[in-house]
């Protein structure tokens, strides 16, 4: 089975993360919010420092907005930062300081889509929602070669689908994360390692000579 795959390919490979080393949906949203337009590298240093200044949301929600933006300072897009203080404020204020254990209520937070709620749905409280980043939407449409393209709404809603079925019965947190770190370090954008993996056999995009081509893009 695919999930199975992907998984076992995980145990072997995966690189320890600051982020994957905990359950607290304080710290995964913190790490997802870092990911979003951080490389992994980068963000390892701010994630330990953010988390040893800030350790729970009642502290990150009582600290001046200088203060967070600081610690940020070097990783840019810093309406990231403000949105962090702003909703740690919201939950400490209306959600009793606790972060909220469902896909619904996590995905109405500020600066928080699909992706990111189901990463923290997922890895914090273990839900089954496939989260779909630009790594699952490369690893997906070259195992099955889906030529839909992944910057459309009929798109993201066909990945969506597939990613779900993908993982089945799967663990969730185990499934996302494995999903992600093949996309991250395997099937990797350009020169994916093909010799090496263990899909090859399996993969459309790999046995049709399309792995230059796949995932697709409306625009440029
Ligand atoms: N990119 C986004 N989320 C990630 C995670 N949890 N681990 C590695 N890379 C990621």
């Amino acid at each position: 089975m695919l999930s199975n795959q992907i998984i076992n390919w995980y145990l072997q490979n995966k690189r320890e993360l600051p982020w994957r080393e905990t359950k607290d949906p304080y710290q995964i949203w913190i790490s997802e919010i870092m990911l979003q337009q951080t490389r992994v590298a980068t963000a390892i240093d701010y994630f330990n420092r953010f988390i040893e200044q800030f350790p729970t949301i009642s502290d990150l929600a009582k600290a001046k907005e200088q203060e967070v933006l600081k610690l940020w300072q070097g990783l840019g897009y810093y309406s990231r930062a403000r949105n962090l203080h702003a909703t740690a404020k919201i939950i400490q204020s209306q959600y009793n300081g606790i972060f909220p254990d469902s896909y619904e209520e996590i995905l109405k937070l500020k600066g928080i889509g699909s992706y990111t709620a189901a990463a923290i749905a997922s890895f914090a409280f273990n839900l089954p929602h496939a989260a779909v980043d630009g790594n699952v939407y490369r690893v997906l449409s070259r195992i099955y070669g889906i030529d839909k393209a992944i910057d459309s709404t009929e798109g993201k809603k066909y990945f969506q689908s597939i990613a779900s079925e993908t993982m089945g019965n799967a663990r969730p947190e185990i499934f996302n994360q494995a999903i992600i770190e093949f996309g991250a370090l395997q099937c990797i954008p350009r020169n994916p390692k093909c010799d090496i993996c263990p899909l090859f056999a399996n993969c459309f995009a790999y046995n049709n000579a399309q792995v230059d081509q796949l995932p697709i893009k409306s625009k440029q």
